[in-house]
């Protein structure tokens, strides 16, 4: 059976004065599956989420969230999603729980409901204990905790997080990743964009790559690994001796990726990539199977965009 599509993009595209922002972009998102969006700083990605609730109207193209189209019904539209924008935007002057309880009237929740929500959410994003606490001691983790309540206030059925976790320790990124797995389970679908490309693997269904407002790439995380970067993959240091590593890869016929972290070869078996460590007797920093980072560099190129 096909499932439902909430976002349903065609050729949308964004101009901000002659610059497109957005060129081109179409895609499908399915009830229930968690959707990443991903490319290099300003690839275009803030700007389609923006389309998607009305905030930014789009140029040309067809768009619809939940059958409507976000430049005419934004209200209907809004109302069943749920955003953690880029930037928190928090009152700084009010208590947590305050904030909450004034988001909650702002989006027309009723009153009888709004604290049981409110301390509900709160508790869910291990929140409680700061509720009756100002805002600006919150840490940075906990702010982004607190927009996550926000988002979910009014039940949303879409929840669309543009870089959720970013600037996070480790600690509060895992601890989001079993939230956003949390939504998932109960039945939202999700739209996430992410610069962190271990994220996207661990919870995206489907994902499209952007780059300089394109879609470059679209598919499950390991379709575009097998697709664009099977095998595995060795980084050795830029040092002196790294033009010696690079020619020996390249008589071996690997694939071969520089920037200024290091050179990226790449080989069908781990064996071939052993054995080249042997030959050129210097020790990659890592031997390791291949992941969406690769792909992500190998589609985006290593040099960062002008307007980025
Ligand atoms: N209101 C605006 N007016 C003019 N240009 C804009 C506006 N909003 C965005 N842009 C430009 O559009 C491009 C895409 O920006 P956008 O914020 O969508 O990128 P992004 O993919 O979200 O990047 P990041 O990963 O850094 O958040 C950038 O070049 C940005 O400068
Ligand atoms: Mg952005």
């Amino acid at each position: 059976m096909q499932s439902e599509i909430l976002v349903h993009a065609r050729d949308v595209r964004k101009t901000f004065g002659d610059f497109e922002a957005v060129r081109g972009v179409s895609l499908e998102i399915r009830k229930g599956e968690c959707f990443g969006l991903l490319g290099p700083n300003g690839a275009g990605k803030s700007t389609f989420i923006s389309m998607l609730y009305g905030v930014v109207n789009r140029t040309s193209g067809e768009l619809s969230v939940f059958g409507q189209d976000p430049r005419t019904n934004a209200r209907a539209v809004k109302r069943r999603m749920g955003v953690v924008t880029q930037d928190n935007a928090l009152d700084e002057s009010l208590s947590v729980r305050e904030n909450m309880l004034l988001y909650a009237a702002f989006v027309a929740m009723p009153v009888d409901e709004r604290g049981r929500r409110v301390d509900a959410l709160l508790e869910f994003m291990s929140l409680a204990h700061k509720a009756h606490d100002s805002i600006r001691f919150l840490s940075g983790g906990m702010k982004r905790r607190l927009v996550f309540v926000r988002a979910l206030l009014g039940h949303p059925d879409l929840v669309i997080l543009d870089e959720p976790t970013t600037g996070l320790d480790p600690a509060v990124r895992h601890l989001l990743w079993g939230k956003i797995n949390d939504l998932k389970a109960e039945g939202k679908t999700i739209l996430l964009t992410t610069h962190y490309m271990h994220e996207a693997e661990v919870l995206c269904d489907r994902l499209v790559i952007m780059n300089q407002g394109q879609v470059i790439a679209e598919g499950t995380p390991e379709s575009l690994r097998l697709k664009h970067t099977p095998g595995y993959v060795a980084v050795f240091p830029k040092t002196h001796g790294h033009r010696h590593v690079q020619e020996a890869a390249e008589k071996r016929g690997f694939q071969l990726v520089e920037d200024s972290s290091g050179i990226y070869i790449r080989a069908s078996e781990l064996t071939e990539l052993l054995s080249l460590q042997e030959e050129v007797k210097v020790q990659a920093l890592q031997l390791r199977p291949s992941h969406l980072e690769d792909v992500f560099l190998k589609l985006t190129g290593k040099e960062l965009n002008a307007d980025a």
